[in-house]
């Protein structure tokens, strides 16, 4: 083990014990501090505020935000550092920040009544943790998220290399889709059934960096490094960049062998990240849509790079552009305890089951028999035959700290989830059965309808954690659950 992922586990340690007692109030100035890192300090604020997402004539539209914005600022620091963020809340209900994709110790990781007390209106909370991993993450709120993300409530989190990718510009798109009325305003119909039995609140407005985009003004010759954070509740994104050959360096903030987009197609499930390297190859003066065409035949024009008339350089430059790995402990699969884990529910669920449950053998027809004769209807999804009502519930699984876990997952279900696990990254070994190409390390796995995906990790961060799917609906209609690492005794 590194010294960085030693660093985690002792920060961890001390301050899972000490979460409620020190974390809800203000550290008096002059808190003992003896780390050697530098300390970032930052302050957001959710409130209500206004936006102008759409162009001028629409007018502007009514969010929730932080400190005035949509996104909410990115916060940047370097690897290595330590970051103290101040949140206060303004908004007229209960929040809390979670820090997505950041393995932090379990009591900064903002999952309201489970690891905090939830941050009334009124009051503060102050997050502290190390940016142990490089890479692309965000922030948003982990109570009512449905809502608060839905009105505007994220912002970029990026944690810089000690030597970043040498390219001639860094940029951050953090991509969000809104359902906006013809006046521009956010329509209020959150958590309706409608959206949480199907494919969740898609919308009708999509933003980058919080606005509609027309043009994204580029240079032939010039390499940008691309980070996509998709903000949405459940927008499913597939970006083909025409002609031009972006090539994939990291996902979820991990990097990974730079390869190809499968199929030219950029896909980033609600939650993730992709970090792209693309050299401008276009011509000078030239334009050139980026499309989205995740959804069958409902593509459409997501910007322009609109290319300058002067050439920054006449050929790609041939900078290298292999990410540096991150400290992340590597799960033998091999020695691996494994953990079935099957989705079921929603829309058209019981008839997805019962095909599923015909084609398959041995534990997991038995595991698809027993759920089926619950006779759950179409009205919820379920993990493993449970619905979440909360975020506070005994753990679905109980992991051995410090051990590798396989998790072989099922979508029994009619339709996409990305599935999330808090305070680990993992390896996503398996489709289907064949190995991946590529052994990625995500956060937020994406997986299709009817799929089978076995993701593998280390469980070396103590605590209970947030298991659940990415798409704000499901999630609110039971798509969750708490894998707990380690034997923490129930506080009674
Ligand atoms: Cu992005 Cu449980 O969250
Ligand atoms: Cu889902």
């Amino acid at each position: 083990m590194t010294s960085h992922s030693l660093t985690l586990t002792r920060r961890a340690l001390l301050t899972s014990a000490a979460a409620y007692a020190g974390s809800a109030v203000l550290p008096d100035a002059g808190l003992g501090r003896t780390q050697a890192e530098p300390l970032r300090e930052f302050r957001l604020k959710s409130a209500p505020g206004t936006a102008r997402l759409v162009p001028e004539h629409d007018g502007e539209t009514l969010v929730w935000n932080y400190n005035g914005a949509v996104p909410g600022p990115e916060i940047r620091v370097r690897q290595g550092e330590r970051l103290r963020i101040t949140v206060g809340n303004g908004l007229a209900e209960e929040t809390t920040v979670h820090w997505h994709g950041i393995r932090t110790p379990n009591g900064m990781d903002g999952v309201p009544h489970l690891t905090q007390p939830p941050i009334a209106p009124g009051e503060t909370f102050v997050y502290e943790f190390d940016a142990v991993d490089a890479g692309t993450f965000w922030y948003h709120p982990h109570q009512r998220s449905f809502e608060q993300v839905g009105r505007g409530l994220y912002g970029p989190l990026i944690i810089e290399e000690p030597e970043p990718l040498r390219v001639d510009r860094d940029v951050t798109w953090v991509l969000d889709d809104w359902r906006l009325t013809r006046s521009a305003g956010i329509s209020d119909d959150f958590g309706n059934g409608h959206d949480m039995m199907h494919n969740g609140r898609v919308g009708n407005t999509v933003t980058i960096n919080g606005v509609v985009p027309d043009d994204f003004a580029v240079r032939k010759g010039e390499r940008i490094r691309l980070r996509l954070i998709n903000a949405a509740n459940a927008r499913i994104f597939g970006l083909d960049f025409a002609g031009h050959e972006p090539v994939v360096v990291a996902l979820d903030g991990q990097p990974v062998a730079p390869h190809a987009p499968t199929e030219g197609l950029v896909v980033v499930g609600p939650a993730m990240r992709v970090d792209l390297v693309v050299d401008m190859t276009g011509g000078a003066g030239s334009r050139v849509s980026v499309v989205d065409r995740f959804y069958k035949g409902l593509d459409y024009r997501l910007v322009d790079l609109a290319y300058a008339d002067e050439p920054l350089r006449d050929h790609s430059p041939g900078w290298p552009i292999e990410l540096p790995a991150n400290p992340l402990p590597d799960p033998d699969v091999g020695e691996a305890t494994r953990h079935e884990i099957t989705f079921n529910g929603g829309m058209m669920g019981q008839m997805v089951m019962a095909e599923m449950g015909g084609a398959m053998g041995g534990s997991s027809r038995e595991t698809m028999d027993s759920m089926m004769n619950m006779n759950h209807g179409d009205g919820m999804w379920f993990i493993n035959g449970r619905a979440a009502t909360g975020h506070v519930m005994d753990p679905m699984l109980t992991l051995e700290q410090g051990r590798s876990h396989v998790l072989a997952m099922t979508n029994a279900t009619a339709w996409h989830h990305p599935i999330h696990l808090h305070g680990h990254s993992f390896r996503v070994v398996s489709r289907n059965g064949q190995p991946t190409a590529n052994r990625e390390w995500q956060d937020t796995v994406l997986m299709a309808p009817r799929e089978k995906v076995e993701i593998a990790f280390v469980a070396d961060n103590p605590g209970d954690w947030m298991f659940h799917c990415h798409i704000l609906e499901h999630q609110a209609a039971g798509m969750m659950g708490v894998i707990r690492v380690g034997g923490k005794e129930e506080p009674k």
